[in-house]
């Protein structure tokens, strides 16, 4: 198959990537935080594709993506009350919250599970692309599985090209790395995984006291203690020996660094990235499939600040480690 790449700055390019869609085809397609591998959520023979795209085990459940808030009640079986205070405070947004399913929803969607993650992505070219063929999509992140998730057209390019109809390219990520995902139930919320809106960011807008668990459950894929690895085996230093280390390392290794006195350090494969958390974030993955790109065999990557707003990072990190 010949992957097209779509510019979504064009109309015919976004209206292209609308009708492949809804003829059930696989498209990745632009969100805030990384690109999605997008089937037309309502057709299940295009959804199951995706598995075979990605080579995901299919009882993993993908994330689906709405455009507007009337189309949750098609997904779900009922609205909670919760919902409307999350949803007014950070839809569209990186938030992915899991209800139980609507009784219509494809097994192939939740993996088998009663429930279903949902959420509204905060991009507007995706935004617009629900929008105007009114349509939720299912979508994973768009790599193959077990791999980097893409934040940009080109990335995606280079795990699926010619497993997939199209990619729409809107250009790179804002966030960088994946939604938080948040179960609210009866007695506790919980945040199944770390991201973009953290738990003292989400407490003002719940009922009940949110938790972060500290061991993943294995049942759900992103929650599996690999995942998210680069090709190359990531080793995590502190800033005080990163550069004794290197210097012992073989000449394959690569570093990722943030430190103005590491930024000085001499190595072939060096890639430096902003200090701040919100840059860092945006560039992380994108600095993590350059270093594959270069052949690095193995990667110092300098430890980030162990401050609460880092977690998404140090979650992320410790799972490229594996
Ligand atoms: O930011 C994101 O969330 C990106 C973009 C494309 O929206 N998507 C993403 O999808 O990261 P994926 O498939 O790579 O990760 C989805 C996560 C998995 O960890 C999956 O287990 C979890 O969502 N998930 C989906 N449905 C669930 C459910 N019903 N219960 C618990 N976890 C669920
Ligand atoms: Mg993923």
């Amino acid at each position: 198959m010949k992957t097209e790449i779509l510019n979504a700055q064009i109309p015919a390019a976004l209206q292209r990537a609308g009708e492949l869609l809804k003829a059930g085809e696989l498209v990745a397609v632009p969100t805030e935080t990384v690109y999605g591998l997008a089937a037309d959520a309502s057709n299940a023979e295009a959804v199951v594709q995706i598995f075979t795209a990605k080579q995901r085990p299919r009882n993993h459940p993908l994330i689906t993506h709405i455009g507007h808030l009337e189309q949750l009640e098609r997904w779900v079986k009922h609205v909670p009350d919760w919902v409307a205070p999350l949803a007014d405070a950070f839809w569209p947004g990186p938030l992915t919250l899991i209800f139980e399913r609507h009784p219509s929803v494809s097994d192939v969607i939740t993996g088998g599970l009663p429930t279903i993650g949902v959420r509204m992505p905060n991009h507007p070219v995706l935004l617009s692309l629900l929008q105007q063929f009114d349509m939720a999509v299912a979508a994973p992140s768009a790599n193959p599985y077990q791999k980097l998730s893409p934040t940009s057209a080109e990335q995606v390019i280079l795990g699926l090209d010619g497993k997939i109809a199209a990619v729409l390219d809107g250009g790179n990520c804002d966030i960088g790395t994946e939604s938080t995902i948040l179960r609210v139930g009866e007695h506790q919320a919980e945040i199944l995984r770390c991201g973009p809106l953290s738990a003292a960011d989400l407490q003002p807008y719940l009922p009940l006291p949110v938790s972060v668990p500290h061991s993943h459950t294995e049942s759900v894929s992103g929650n599996q203690k690999v995942h998210y690895q680069p090709n190359a085996k990531v080793i995590i230093c502190p800033t005080e020996s990163l550069a004794t280390l290197l210097q012992a390392a073989p000449q394959t290794t690569g570093i990722l660094v943030y430190s103005p006195p590491l930024r000085q350090l001499d190595c072939p494969h060096r890639i430096v990235v902003a200090g701040n958390h919100h840059d860092y974030r945006k560039a992380l993955y994108a600095a993590l499939h350059r270093l594959d790109q270069t052949g690095a065999e193995q990667l110092l990557v300098e430890a980030p600040p162990r401050l609460p707003e880092w977690a998404d990072i140090w979650d992320r990190l410790s799972r490229a480690a594996g």
